[in-house]
């Protein structure tokens, strides 16, 4: 992690203009922090086979960094769901204006796939790191959950319609995370599937908790604007806070069963990542 860190601070985007705000706009939301929760899952699994490969991993590790700091400066934006408040600071439409916004967040779109790109691993496992950032988080991914997300607020979903919105908007770029370092390392196409499904799981759980967090927990405790979902579709706004949190940890403890499928270098690097998280609407 602080490994990750000092790379990402080191690899913020540098761009030479007389713009005065703009190079600011691009870094400020990279270097407010985060969990870094789907870095760490992609270092992760090349940590468990190929710790030779995890430093040329790092700009992969970015990229998908990049790309979700992207998904949440146009999440924050007025026009979705208009936040002031992410990752402790003012956001950029707050502390700028809404142009600069989207700009920022349209630059670190296109800079993470650069990142990829531009790692030292092979052309060819670049392709598919490429290609499987672009296929979850694009118009059949995240993309697809932000726009169901956002058209259906004050509409009810079914609980599946709500599930397919959560897996899209969040849990296939987790899920992606994990494929991705396993593409890195190379391991079998069985196991590739098993992870990726897992992560599917993963981020299900991660966005129920985020539902949670949203009606628990104040702008303090989250780092960013809360209490703001009263027209989303939540497992929250859907079930009641303690249905949601009976069925999160249902999931927890489902998913620390599903771990034990994993071979034991890989179960111990995904555990050290995971169990922080497992239980994680119930931290402060
Ligand atoms: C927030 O993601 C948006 C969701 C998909 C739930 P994180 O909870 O990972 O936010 P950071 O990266 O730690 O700020
Ligand atoms: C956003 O979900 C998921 C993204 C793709 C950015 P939320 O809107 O619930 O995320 P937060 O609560 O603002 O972090
Ligand atoms: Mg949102
Ligand atoms: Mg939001
Ligand atoms: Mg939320």
């Amino acid at each position: 992690m602080q490994k990750f860190e000092k790379y990402l601070q080191e690899n913020l985007p540098k761009i030479q203009t007389f713009h005065p705000i703009y190079e600011d706009a691009l870094g400020m939301m990279l270097i407010a922090g985060g969990k870094r929760f789907r870095p760490m899952l992609l270092l992760s699994v090349v940590d468990a086979y190929e710790p030779l490969l995890y430093d040329a991993s790092m700009r992969v590790a970015l990229g998908v960094e990049m790309f979700h700091t992207y998904s949440l400066i146009h999440d924050d934006l007025p026009s979705m769901d208009d936040a002031p408040l992410r990752r402790g600071f003012e956001t950029i439409h707050k502390k700028y204006d809404e142009t600069t916004a989207i700009l920022a967040g349209d630059a670190l779109n296109s800079d993470a796939f650069y990142s990829i790109a531009t790692a030292p691993l092979r052309d060819d496992v670049k392709i598919k790191l490429i290609k499987i950032l672009g296929q979850n988080g694009g118009s059949g991914g995240m993309v697809l959950g932000q726009a169901i997300d956002c058209y259906f607020e004050n509409t009810p979903l079914t609980i599946e319609q709500l599930k397919t919105l959560h897996i899209n908007k969040t849990a296939k770029l987790i899920a992606a995370s994990l494929l991705m370092g396993a593409v890195i390392v190379d391991l079998d196409k069985k196991t590739q599937d098993r992870l990726y499904q897992f992560g599917l799981d993963v981020g299900l759980l991660f966005q129920i908790q985020d539902d949670i967090i949203d009606a628990t927990q104040s702008e303090q405790e989250a780092g960013k604007t809360t209490g703001n979902d009263g027209n989303k579709n939540s497992f929250v706004n859907l079930l009641g806070v303690q249905v949601s949190i009976n069925k999160a940890d249902s999931l927890a403890t489902r998913l620390q069963q599903e771990l034990t499928i994993f071979e034991k270098p890989l179960r111990e690097a995904l555990e050290s990542v995971i169990n922080p998280y497992l239980f994680r609407h119930k931290r402060k």
